[in-house]
């Protein structure tokens, strides 16, 4: 049941174990061992998921610190072995006496009792304590990232990547709809729709652990979570000279897993919004660079996403408001309506991004045309602006009323989404547009 007074963080009090536990244990050992407590935390709990997910009841204190240091470890490699990729070193870095602590308070906690959203909140929790918004790693509100599912309706049948994956909202609700939107319920197809259809790529090492825990979670088999450059073309790869690091495209890693790959069905994506590419290399193979010799990372990733899309692909995109409206992003635009059918525009409220950034932003929705088509004629686009992004002026969530006893952000977060999804779905019958044929 969700507090009355609202929250400071999604879920609070179905979190509030969770979260307790984390700080309870943070006072008592992780502040003063050094270590990088996501680090330390996000090792023991994925042993704990493994010990109840493999029913071995192994993960508790034993006779000494010693031997409850070798009983985790062990988890922890059985659980890298299981899940490989999950953790960064197989070995607590606490010293025996901390880990004991830790381990006799994660114990009396039942992971697998916790819903995958209480999971994926607590993850933004820990992460968001070592975050760096600066650099645009945050997780993009769930609500707004349903709203983007529910607006592209992908379907099991269809290649779906988001290129700058981060914990893996996108995927995990994706997931979520195509489950529930086709009855999806044979764990066997829930494996294949994971390991062949869904795809999401990040550059920082963190952000892939934790989407791919949560897939795991979620799909309960293996997925396509990669670190690497999204950014980065074939053309461009002959110019490092980098040898430990293959510098792999997103195209090589999707060409060596699958016999015929063709591009995507559908991209759903929250590029960064801060940070500048200044490499000649990069702009160099991008067209919207248009020979400027610094352009914004999304630019990038705006070009990069519609090459990606097969032809007659969905895109969604959340991007800052200023790339809709300042006139220095009119070659941008005027280079999107060349590429692809212009869907839908919706405007966010000012503190959707709080409280990791106040850039006020919109989603584009898109499809790409086919490379013969020329220039579109006159089309109509739906646009909407939201005006209950369901966050205060704090980054806070503002809860509807009655509270419900559910646990997902669309349902409990005040927004105005449904009401645009529905105008949407509206829009879509005047316009005579269907998804995915
Ligand atoms: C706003 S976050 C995305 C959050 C994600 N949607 C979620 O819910 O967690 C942007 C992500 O882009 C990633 N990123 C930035 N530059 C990238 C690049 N060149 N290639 C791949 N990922 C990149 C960042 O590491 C970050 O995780």
């Amino acid at each position: 049941m969700i507090s009355k007074k609202g929250m400071a963080k999604r879920h609070h009090n179905q979190t509030g174990n969770l979260q307790s536990l984390f700080l309870r244990m943070e006072e008592l050992v992780l502040a003063n061992s050094g270590e990088d407590e996501f680090e330390e935390v996000f090792k023991l709990l994925i042993a704990k998921l493994w010990d109840e997910r493999s029913q071995q009841s192994r993960f508790h204190c034993y006779s000494t610190n010693e031997a409850t240091f070798a009983a985790i470890t062990k988890l922890m490699q059985q659980a890298e072995k299981e899940w490989p990729g999950v953790l960064n070193e197989v070995k607590s870095r606490l010293t025996p006496e901390h880990l004991s602590i830790c381990v006799e308070a994660i114990s009396k906690h039942t992971i697998s009792n916790d819903s995958l959203d209480v999971i994926d909140s607590f993850f933004e929790f820990i992460v968001s304590k070592s975050a760096k918004s600066s650099k645009g790693q945050y997780f993009t509100p769930r609500h707004v990232v349903e709203l983007c599912v529910r607006i592209l309706e992908p379907a099991s049948h269809e290649m779906i990547l988001d290129p700058a994956c981060g914990s893996g909202g996108f995927l995990l609700h994706t997931l979520r709809f195509v489950r529930r939107n086709e009855e999806l319920n044979n764990l066997e197809e829930v494996q294949r729709f994971c390991s062949e259809k869904l795809w999401g790529f990040d550059i920082d090492a963190r952000a892939t652990r934790v989407a791919k825990a949560l897939m795991l979670l979620a799909g309960d088999g293996s997925s396509n979570i990669i670190r690497l450059n999204s950014l980065l073309k074939s053309e461009m790869v002959g110019l490092f000279n980098n040898t430990d690091d293959p510098n792999l495209t997103i195209e090589d890693v999707c060409r060596s897993r699958m016999k015929r790959y063709k591009g995507f069905d559908v991209i759903l994506t929250n590029p960064p919004f801060a940070g500048e590419i200044r490499e000649n290399y990069f702009l160099n193979c991008y067209t919207v660079a248009n020979k400027k010799h610094r352009v914004e990372r999304d630019i990038l990733f705006m070009e990069r996403c519609i090459e990606l899309l097969k032809p007659g692909g969905r895109l969604a995109i959340v991007l800052p408001h200023n790339k809709f409206a300042g006139n220095s992003f009119s070659f941008l635009r005027e280079w999107i309506l060349k590429k692809a059918r212009v869907l839908a525009v919706i405007g966010l409220g000012r503190h959707t991004f709080l409280p990791h950034t106040h850039q006020k932003a919109s989603i584009l929705f898109l499809q790409k045309s086919h490379p013969s088509t020329k220039l579109l004629p006159d089309y109509n686009i739906f646009f909407a602006i939201s005006e209950r992004d369901g966050k205060n002026s704090k980054g806070q969530f503002i809860l509807r009323k009655p509270y419900f006893e559910v646990d997902n952000d669309w349902d409990i977060v005040d927004h105005d989404f449904s009401e645009i999804t529905e105008n949407f779905a509206r829009f879509l019958i005047q316009e005579n547009i269907r998804f995915g044929e």
